[in-house]
């Protein structure tokens, strides 16, 4: 099965580095023993600081340039790491970017949103509707004025968008088969869902394998306190995988069981640093040297690590925690970060 009939255009450095972290593991187990960890480096991705946008806006920014599209349009929080990857992307391809941002324009811009003006991102201040709702208002204006514009969904979760991350799941497949590893499961922050329903399309599609002979666990850690749309996530996630069967011509389909989502760890809700992501972020950074970021992998890996403490998760598992970026956000936040008193 491959992906080569999609339009791709390619804009990320991949496959992205597999890498061992003995020394997190150990610092996370204590005297209890660590798991096997590796991390798959999405923050190398590339474009504008890399993160786990890139893979997807292959597809996405593939899929608008064979419809003869002139401009992109997507929208997220002001700190939106999807929003600084899609500027970036269309400046690599010379088009025009708008991103819809929620909140008001600060006085000091910082973090993705520094990088987002850099990149020359026109942006559109929504208010309160931090999930791009303002986008079809946007692209209706841009079509008015002539312009045929292309509406990247909120973080990229559309059918398009996660073969990003089907195809992820090949290349992981292959480095995993050449370094005889096989982890029993996969661990990443999981938000808008492509991340996640991408990784569940190419688990089954390219036979991910591992530990017992068994695919590994597709681990979702959710990030946002509040459900989307009166959806609940995990059916989004699940539809979402679906669709994306659909598209890439996989059967059978995916059904409620197959979606494992850990929803214990939102803390006081998306964005707001607390102590789970201040250790995990401390711990990674001084033990191994890895810049985590503050909202998503920084309290994915904060998820992790309460699962390692509490024995979840023993030293007979391996795991690779995904890495999906976000590091610009880091700047963003430095009084939460800094250590107290
Ligand atoms: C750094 C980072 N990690 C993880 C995610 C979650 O990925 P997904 O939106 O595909 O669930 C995002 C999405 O916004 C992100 O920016």
């Amino acid at each position: 099965m491959d992906l080569s009939k999609f339009p791709r255009r390619r804009l990320a450095f991949l496959p992205t580095p597999l890498v061992e972290l003995p020394r997190l593991a150990a610092a996370m187990a204590g005297s209890r023993g660590s798991p096997r960890l590796f991390m798959k480096r999405d923050d190398q991705t590339g474009i504008a600081t890399g993160g786990n946008k890139a893979r997807k806006l292959e597809f996405l920014v593939g899929d608008a340039i064979a419809r003869g599209c002139d401009a992109l349009i997507t929208g997220g929080a002001a700190q939106s790491n999807h929003c600084r990857q899609t500027a970036a992307a269309a400046a690599a391809c010379g088009i025009d970017c708008h991103l819809v941002l929620g909140g008001e324009a600060p006085l000091r811009p910082e973090g993705n949103l520094l990088l987002d003006i850099l990149l020359g991102a026109s942006i559109h201040w929504s208010g309160p509707r931090r999930k791009g709702e303002d986008m079809p208002r946007v692209a209706e204006e841009l079509r008015s004025a002539g312009r045929s514009p292309y509406v990247v969904p909120y973080g990229g979760s559309c059918a398009i968008g996660a073969l990003g991350f089907a195809d992820a799941a090949r290349e992981l497949g292959d480095q995993l088969a050449a370094a005889g590893i096989a982890p029993s499961r996969i661990v990443f922050a999981s938000s808008s869902g492509g991340t996640q329903s991408g990784l569940m399309v190419g688990s089954r599609l390219f036979g991910l394998e591992g530990s017992g002979g068994r695919p590994p666990e597709i681990c979702g850690i959710y990030i946002d306190k509040t459900e989307g749309e009166g959806i609940d996530f995990a059916d989004r996630v699940l539809s979402l995988a679906n669709e994306t069967a659909e598209l890439a011509g996989l059967r059978p389909r995916f059904d409620a069981g197959d979606v494992v989502l850990r929803r214990e760890f939102t803390g006081e809700g998306y964005g707001v640093v607390g102590e789970l992501e201040r250790r995990a972020i401390t711990l990674a950074a001084g033990t191994e040297g890895i810049l985590l970021d503050p909202v998503y992998t920084g309290r994915a890996m904060g998820a992790l690590l309460s699962l390692v403490e509490s024995g979840e998760i023993g030293k007979d598992e391996t795991i690779v925690f995904w890495h999906t970026g976000g590091t610009p956000a880091l700047f963003a936040h430095a009084e939460e970060l800094l250590p107290r008193g």
